[in-house]
C-alpha cells in the first residue's frame, strides 16, 4: 500500500471515483488526461494508467498540487457526507438548472455557427445534431430524475427519518430507475466524447469568429458539468439510495 500526502491511501483497488470522493477538485486532473471519472469511475485506478500509458506518480503529483495548493478553491463540499434528500436536490439546483438554462443558449449560438460557417466546415452539420440528440435526452432525464427517482429517494429519506418501513411495490424499487439512468449517462458521455472529437478537443478553427468560440467553450463547459453531475449521481447518490432501500427493506 502506497501512503500519499493526501488524505487517501492508494491500493491496488483503488478506483479513479476514490479521488473524487476525497476531493472533487480532482476532476481537474482526471479531465486534463481525459480519463472519465463520471460513468467509467468504477474502473480500478493503476489499470486505467496503464491502458492510457499515463505515468501514474505524475498524476498523483498533480493531484497533491491541487488538492493542497489550490488557494482559490472554495472550501471542500463533503458531498458524500449530505443526506440524499440534500444531495438530490442540489443536483437540481446546481446541475439540472444550469442544464435547462445552458440548452437554449448554447443552440441559439451553434444554430448561428452552422448557419453561417458551414460550407466551409461541413463538421459543424455532425455537431449540431449530435448536440441535438443530446439536449433532447438531457431535458427527458433529468424530468424523469426529479419525478420519479428522486421523488423516490426522498420518500426513502422520510422513511428513515420517521423510523417507517416503505411501501414498495416491486415496480417501484429505486433499483429500476437507477439502472435506466445509468444506461442513459452512458450515452450522453458517448455523446459529448463525440462532441468532443468532432471540435477537435474543442479548438477552433483559426479563423474562427467570436461566436464560434464563444459556442466552443459553452460545449466544453457543458461537457465539464455533466461530468460532475454523473458523478454525484452514479458514484454516490444512486449506490446510497440503493443501500438505504435495502437497509429500510431488511427491517422487520
Ligand atoms: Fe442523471
Amino acid at each position: 500500500m502506497e501512503h500519499t500526502q493526501f488524505n487517501l491511501e492508494i491500493n491496488p483497488d483503488t478506483r479513479v471515483k476514490d479521488f473524487l470522493l476525497m476531493d472533487i477538485k480532482t476532476a481537474h486532473v482526471f479531465e486534463k488526461y481525459g480519463i472519465d471519472f463520471c460513468c467509467k469511475g468504477y474502473k480500478n485506478f493503476n489499470e486505467v494508467c496503464e491502458e492510457k500509458e499515463i505515468d501514474k506518480n505524475s498524476i498523483l503529483n498533480e493531484i497533491y498540487q491541487i488538492v493542497n495548493h489550490d488557494e482559490s478553491a472554495k472550501p471542500k463540499e463533503r458531498f458524500e457526507e449530505w443526506n440524499l434528500d440534500f444531495l438530490s436536490d442540489y443536483i437540481v439546483n446546481n446541475h439540472h438548472n444550469y442544464v435547462r438554462n445552458a440548452i437554449p443558449q448554447i443552440t441559439e449560438h451553434l444554430d448561428r455557427v452552422t448557419f453561417k460557417h458551414v460550407d466551409k466546415n461541413p463538421f459543424l452539420y455532425e455537431l449540431k445534431s449530435t448536440f441535438d440528440s443530446l439536449k433532447a435526452e438531457m431535458l427527458s432525464h433529468i424530468e424523469k430524475e426529479e419525478k420519479i427517482l428522486f421523488h423516490l429517494i426522498k420518500y426513502l429519506v422520510d422513511c428513515k427519518r420517521f423510523e417507517e418501513k416503505p411501501k414498495l411495490s416491486g415496480f417501484k424499487s429505486v433499483e429500476f430507475p437507477i439502472k435506466s439512468m445509468l444506461a442513459e449517462h452512458d450515452n450522453a458521455g458517448e455523446s459529448t466524447a463525440r462532441i468532443r472529437e468532432i471540435t477537435n478537443n474543442y479548438n477552433p478553427p483559426e479563423d474562427a469568429c467570436n461566436t464560434f468560440r464563444l459556442t466552443y467553450s459553452e460545449l466544453e463547459e457543458f461537457e465539464k458539468d455533466l461530468h460532475i453531475h454523473v458523478h454525484l449521481e452514479n458514484n454516490i447518490l444512486f449506490p446510497k439510495a440503493i443501500s438505504l432501500e435495502q437497509e429500510l427493506t431488511a427491517k422487520i
